[in-house]
């Protein structure tokens, strides 16, 4: 049979079999299948079981076959939120944050998101591209199979189209899957900033430039804004986000991450397809994100990497019903990483998730989070067959080893994409 794949010896095969997205106890089922085998046929699954079983069908014979040596094997990490296209690291900002300075202060001293922006204009798109091609790939190493990608580090019309269309380019030569983002309202650029005509000036240039043309040119499905002390107001939230739904563009909201503003409510409200961060929310909020089908998007590597010690309540969230994803961040000024492991270790000794609903987090309703759960975030037939196999005896052992990374394998649509490097001692 053409392009047919056997995947025999996963000594668990973690299928998360079952509906997503995933809310309370259904958050911990991983429905595991012992010595799991899958057969692939043009990248997705055809059938999944145990190796009896799946060795036992007729296509099998033919098969190209790839044994997993006993490892563990679940669905390719989803990183439903990402900065991915910046310049330049801000490694000078680190030591201010280590020596006590704080993310606002470092902002307002001309860091921050307004220190990406000055680099990202200045940069050639060879070195934007050449960053996060290294990126990418490192995701692939960690056993990331598709990531949200959102731009807000240009916050002028050419440099924020130079973005997107740098994520379709990306998406285009590389094997892993890019969901591209809108984040124009990331904050307000300099060039605007100081009155409050200027501000509206700028959300008008994003609200009737920039959206609808991004819309258009298909360059994004989702907006987001970034509603907090020192970005955008509530109500300026929903201007933009209400304009971006207009032209078809589903709202992700930052929300809640430094001080509590209402946004995690608005995005409920708007019908939002996630909240991020959540650090500040209260009980009405938790209560607000339970009842409703708008993800509960958790980051715990920005709070780790800042050395707050305010982790999002992932434990109520979770208990209370919400649809808890996880994701890294990834970004230079809060939660430089690209590793899903590492925030699966925050999410089980930070949050106290348990390690089967930190996967089920990072994995189906993060894909449920991009509106992508039909096609990716467990292995189901007629799913791709994006997989994360782990050097582990079992999947406990994935945040366990914290720090350290057990990936194995990286298999995108049936293809690897990503193989451990042979070391030589
Ligand atoms: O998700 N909070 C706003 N945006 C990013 C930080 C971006 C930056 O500092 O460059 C975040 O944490
Ligand atoms: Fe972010």
């Amino acid at each position: 049979m053409a392009n047919s794949l056997l995947i025999t010896g996963a000594s668990q095969l973690l299928t998360l079999k079952g509906r997503g997205p995933r809310r309370g106890a259904a958050l911990a089922n991983l429905g595991i299948i012992k010595d799991g085998a899958l057969l692939v046929c043009d990248g997705k699954i055809a059938a999944v079981g145990t190796r009896a079983q799946i060795e036992a069908l007729p296509e099998a014979s033919s098969a190209e076959r790839l044994d997993l040596g006993g490892r563990v094997a679940l669905p390719g990490f989803v990183d439903s939120h990402t900065h991915l296209i910046h310049a330049a690291s801000r490694a000078e900002e680190y030591e201010l944050k280590i020596a006590g300075a704080s993310y606002e202060e470092i902002s307002r001293k001309g860091g921050g998101i307004l220190n990406s922006v000055k680099k990202l204009r200045a940069a050639t798109g060879d070195v934007l591209k050449q960053r996060a091609r290294r990126a990418l790939s490192q995701f692939a190493a960690y056993g990331t199979t598709t990531i949200e990608a959102k731009s807000g580090y240009g916050l002028e019309v050419a440099s924020e189209l130079r973005i997107l269309r740098l994520h379709k380019e990306l998406a285009a030569e590389q094997p892993l899957e890019i969901v591209s983002t809108f984040l124009g309202a990331h904050v307000v650029p300099v060039e605007y900033r100081g009155t409050s005509a200027g501000v509206k000036t700028y959300i008008a240039l994003l609200t009737e430039t920039l959206i609808p043309d991004i819309s258009k040119e298909r360059l994004a499905e989702f907006c987001d804004v970034f509603c907090d002390r020192g970005a955008f107001t509530r109500g300026q939230t929903k201007q933009i986000l209400e304009a971006g739904k207009r032209h078809g563009l589903t709202p992700r909201v930052h929300a809640e991450q430094l001080t509590r503003t209402g946004a995690a409510q608005l995005g409920v409200k708007l019908g939002a397809a996630s909240c991020d961060h959540l650090e500040q929310i209260n009980p009405s909020d938790i209560a607000a994100l339970a009842k409703s089908r708008t993800a509960a998007t958790i980051l715990p590597g920005c709070d780790f990497y800042l050395g707050l010690n305010h982790y999002a309540p992932a434990r109520k969230l979770i208990d209370a019903g919400a649809i808890v994803a996880l994701a890294t961040d990834y970004n230079p000024g809060t939660s430089p990483t690209v590793s899903m492991p590492m925030i699966l270790s925050l999410a089980c000794s930070q949050l106290r998730m348990t390690p089967a609903e930190a996967i089920v987090a990072a994995t189906i309703n993060a894909a449920y989070s991009l509106r992508r759960d039909q096609h990716i975030g467990s292995l189901g037939v007629g799913k791709f067959a994006d997989l994360a196999v782990f050097e582990v005896a079992d999947y406990r052992e994935i945040p366990y080893y914290f720090g350290v990374n057990t990936c194995w394998m990286t298999i995108k649509r049936g293809v690897v994409v990503y193989a451990a490097n042979k070391t030589t001692i």
